[in-house]
């Protein structure tokens, strides 16, 4: 079967930006700023995105675009030139994709209804209450003791599969890439139209000054180092099969160096832009009830659906600032879970050589079952220990042990020989180093960091037995199944 292809350069760019630029970048970067040294913080975040931000999308673009699969038959591929069976590290990442797709899609809901209520403002004055009691109906439950199914949050949740499949059905070019056209310029026109009004607000520019001011006391913390390699990871997509995916349609004339630096820079680029908005919203927040920012800021979901709708409460003409947030983080939204989807169909296709309707029925339909455990009352909590477990350790692990095989085993001058062959401007042996020395030393680093404070104290309170089942377990079970694929798989991936 002919591998489908982008139909343009603009278009796969576009895809991997919409990739990249997410729900992550729009609550999590600035507040991950704001807790770790301002200003100071960008140079923990610019230092993770030149050691293994650019390094690492060149790598994935070069692997996807040379052996021209999804994550398992591109490492399957790999490990075969040296005799290893590698195909297990694809399925380990597919899984970590499968996993994040299926909580992904809960706050994409969220956030649909949250669009929904924007127009009225119908969250009322407090918006803690409205999100946590009256939406979530979060009362005495455990991520393992979720609750009544809440139909109220399953219907969005339901609409952003609707687009997604639509999306992932339709194919690359018909569907992924046209999708991307009109999502990714519609984002960057609400954004800079909601900054070009918060930023004449008052208070906006004390916002901002919370955030660009740098304490440089922070970054001889480790935990700071941690926080700016895992948001790089997460938010640009690599490690978890996506990037692998999306390069594996570029047509043969591609220049992977050029586009490989156009993802990361926009993607970080559009960070910065997030942080402006929000914090300028913080700013003139604080300015209108007499606060110190200090007081009004708000980390992880509490942020979006809690004291962004606050704010909005506040904000000149509301009923327009506020569907413009919401659209916006919908639409980043769809566009990184439609890549999340299709990193995982591409490898069912793959694997078993199904057409893509085939396996987006499969993919989807199963995904969406699975995500309506996040539909319940205590889906907030299942969703927050998930997302923990995955992404500050089998996220950091995958791409530690992506990069021990690549850059140790093999021999990573091959990839960048094969990158600059086929690209415009050339890189030098800075990628080998950053990827050979600098990049692993700090992962092994922040990973056994992260194992230690995870083993010993846990997370977030919530009782061992489900850390156990829903993290540990959880992980150990996507490892079992990996293997287990690989022990019965035929290595006939030709190279
Ligand atoms: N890269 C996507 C995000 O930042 C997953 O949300």
């Amino acid at each position: 079967m002919q591998r489908e292809q982008w139909n343009s350069r603009v278009g796969f760019i576009l895809a991997a930006v919409g990739s990249a630029i997410g729900l992550g970048n729009i609550w999590r970067f600035p507040y991950m700023a704001y807790e770790n040294g301002g200003g100071a913080f960008f140079i923990p975040y610019l230092f993770a995105m030149l050691s293994a931000g650019i390094p690492f999308m060149i790598m994935e673009f070069s692997l996807g675009h040379r052996l021209r699969g999804a994550a398992p038959k591109v490492f399957s591929k790999l490990g075969q030139n040296y005799g290893l069976r590698l195909e297990w590290l694809g399925w380990f990442q597919v899984f970590i994709a499968a996993i994040i797709a299926i909580y992904y899609v809960a706050i994409i809901g969220w956030a649909i209804s949250f669009f929904s209520f924007s127009f009225t403002q119908s969250w009322g004055t407090d918006t803690n209450a409205f999100f946590f009691k009256e939406y979530l109906q979060l009362g005495e439950h455990s991520p393992t003791n979720l609750g009544l199914f809440q139909m109220h949050i399953a219907i969005p949740m339901a609409i952003a599969w609707s687009i997604t499949s639509l999306a992932i059905f339709t194919g690359v070019k018909g569907g992924i890439e046209r999708a991307s056209k009109i999502m990714m310029p519609l984002l960057f026109i609400m954004v800079l139209a909601l900054i070009g009004r918060i930023i004449f607000l008052p208070g906006a520019l004390e916002g901002l000054n919370y955030l660009f001011e740098p304490d440089f006391s922070k970054i001889f913390d480790a935990k700071v180092w941690s926080a700016a390699y895992g948001q790089i990871f997460f938010s640009l997509s690599v490690g978890f099969a996506i990037m692998l995916a999306y390069s594996s349609y570029l047509p043969d004339k591609s220049d992977i160096n050029n586009n490989a630096f156009m993802t990361v820079l926009i993607n970080c680029g559009f960070s910065i832009l997030s942080g402006i908005l929000i914090f300028g919203v913080l700013g003139y927040m604080a300015m209108e009830q007499g606060k110190a920012l200090t007081d009004v800021v708000s980390s992880g979901v509490g942020l979006a659906f809690v004291t962004i709708p606050a704010a909005i409460n506040l904000l000149p003409a509301p009923y327009i600032l506020g569907p413009l947030f919401f659209l916006a983080l919908v639409v980043a939204g769809l566009s990184s879970h439609i890549s999340i989807i299709e990193a995982v169909t591409s490898a069912v296709m793959d694997k078993l050589h199904l057409s893509r309707k085939r396996a987006a029925s499969l993919v989807c339909g199963i995904g969406f079952i699975v995500s309506m455990a996040f539909a319940t009352s205590g889906g907030l909590l299942l969703l927050d220990l998930v997302d923990y477990f995955i992404n500050n350790v089998a996220l950091l692990a995958s791409c530690f042990v992506e990069l021990l095989i690549l850059a140790w085993l093999f021999k990573i001058a091959d990839i960048r020989d094969y990158a600059n062959r086929i690209s415009e401007f050339t890189v030098g042996h800075w990628f080998d180093l950053c990827l050979r020395f600098i990049s692993p030393t700090m992962l092994a680093i922040i990973l056994v960091k992260n194992l230690v404070n995870t083993i010993s104290e846990g997370y977030g309170g919530y009782p061992m037995r489900d850390q156990l089942i829903l993290g540990w377990g959880l992980i150990a079970c996507m490892l079992v199944l990996s293997l287990f694929i690989n022990l019965f798989s035929k290595n006939n991936d030709e190279v």
